[in-house]
């Protein structure tokens, strides 16, 4: 009898002991490494060089104490699902992309700058912040569903959506589509944790602001869900088409971005309420639906360069002289005029056909010239 308790006071102690150590432990590690930017760096990372290395995705590797920018939450989730980690990254490089594709141009341009990726203007709770949340859920949800259908993650598959109602009744439908609905469900786990972790005063600016990456995260998830559609193919003899089968496919991510952007433009400013909802700024407008993008701040001006807000401006930038868009001179330049410069481009001309078969070209100077904004 005795002998059994004092076997498990023991037990007790060494359990209390190894917490504590743990305990130290994991204080030493968050003291050693405070959370710089965040999640969206994964984007700037180079997985096809930790691939390499063996036993990268075991239960032992510390892949997840070496992505930086991670939240506890977030580390939770990896150490459950390292292999996901390199292809989130994938997702947040498609969003950034897509991201610059979109605003090329503009006098916000979704420039990378250094860890953070998109730099101090972030913390600004702008429209433009509200798209690279929409855009970057979008991407790693993308990239998620698209991994499971080509069998890269262990833990999904093809798509098991259900049969839509309308699909003609001789139709199987039953192809390996992209796994929509684990990567709706994955991005919502691993982007929103951040937002619930640390306690923030209910209506307070920071709860606000979780408000706002919350919606915005799902807008961009359900982004891809709504361009998504289904697709047939016929099978047979030479194309007899004897047997049609059908699944969810994802659309190409520039429609996708296209859809975002029409969101950004159409954006509904809110305030945070007392009692920790998001409501709207102006009550006349109409409320913003889980598709749209909110914001809480206004843009700052992105003209001039304020290195404490992160804006590089837009003086020294190309511009358009004909254009009457937001890439033309007068808007780009923010009315400082620009600079005119001749530069000799160097082009292949006069190009002839040899039989057989090769091209043979003169290279001619042209001038043209190219404005930048003062
Ligand atoms: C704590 O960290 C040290 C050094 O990093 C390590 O040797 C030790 O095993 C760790 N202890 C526990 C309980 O994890
Ligand atoms: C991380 O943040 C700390 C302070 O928050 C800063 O001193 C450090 O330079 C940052 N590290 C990098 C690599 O930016
Ligand atoms: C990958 O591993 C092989 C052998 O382990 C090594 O020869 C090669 O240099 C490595 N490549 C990179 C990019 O680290
Ligand atoms: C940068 O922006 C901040 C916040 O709007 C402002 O207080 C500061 O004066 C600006 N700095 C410059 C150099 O314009
Ligand atoms: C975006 O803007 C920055 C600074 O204003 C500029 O350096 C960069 O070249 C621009 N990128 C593109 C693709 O125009
Ligand atoms: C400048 O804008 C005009 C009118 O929008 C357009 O036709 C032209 O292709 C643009 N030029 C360049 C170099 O983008």
């Amino acid at each position: 009898m005795a002998s059994s308790s004092v076997f498990r006071f023991l037990v007790l102690l060494a359990a209390l002991i190894w917490i504590l150590a743990d305990e130290k432990n994991v204080t030493r590690e968050r003291k050693r490494s405070p959370i710089n930017g965040s999640w969206f760096n994964m984007g700037l990372m180079e997985f096809e060089k930790w691939s390499n290395q063996s036993g990268i995705f075991t239960e032992r590797s510390r892949l997840c104490a070496r992505i930086r920018g991670l939240t506890p939450g977030q580390r939770r989730v990896c150490r459950r699902h390292k292999d996901h980690m390199p292809v989130v990254s994938d997702g947040v490089k498609k969003g950034i992309g897509e991201c610059q594709y979109q605003f090329q141009g503009r006098r916000w341009n979704c420039t990378v700058m250094g860890e953070t990726v998109f730099g101090p203007l972030t913390f600004i709770a702008s429209r433009e912040t509200a798209f690279t949340h929409a855009i970057t859920a979008a991407g790693v949800s993308v990239a998620v569903s698209r991994a499971c259908r080509d069998g890269r993650l262990t833990s999904c598959g093809c798509g098991t959506g259900p049969r839509p109602r309308n699909l003609h009744s001789d139709w199987v439908w039953g192809g390996c589509g992209d796994d929509l609905e684990y990567g709706y469900k994955f991005t919502e786990g691993f982007v929103d944790i951040r937002e619930r972790e640390g306690k923030v005063k209910r209506g307070s600016r920071e709860q606000g602001r979780q408000l706002m990456n919350r919606h915005n995260n799902e807008a961009g998830r359900r982004a891809v869900i709504a361009k998504s559609r289904v697709t047939c193919k016929c099978h047979g003899v030479s194309g007899s088409c004897s047997l049609i089968t059908c699944w969810q496919q994802l659309a190409s991510f520039r429609e996708i971005g296209d859809y975002l952007r029409d969101r950004y433009e159409g954006a509904t400013e809110v305030k945070v309420s007392r009692r920790g909802k998001l409501r709207l700024r102006n009550p006349r407008y109409s409320l913003p639906t889980a598709q749209d993008l909110v914001y809480l701040e206004e843009s700052p001006n992105y003209c001039v360069k304020n290195e404490s807000l992160g804006s590089l401006g837009t003086s020294g930038r190309e511009c358009n002289r004909t254009s009457l868009g937001l890439d033309g001179c007068s808007l780009l330049c923010c009315g400082r005029g620009y600079n005119t410069k001749k530069i000799m481009m160097k082009e292949r001309c006069q190009c002839k056909f040899h039989w057989c078969c090769h091209v043979k070209c003169n290279t001619c100077v042209k001038s043209t010239e190219l404005y930048t904004c003062k």
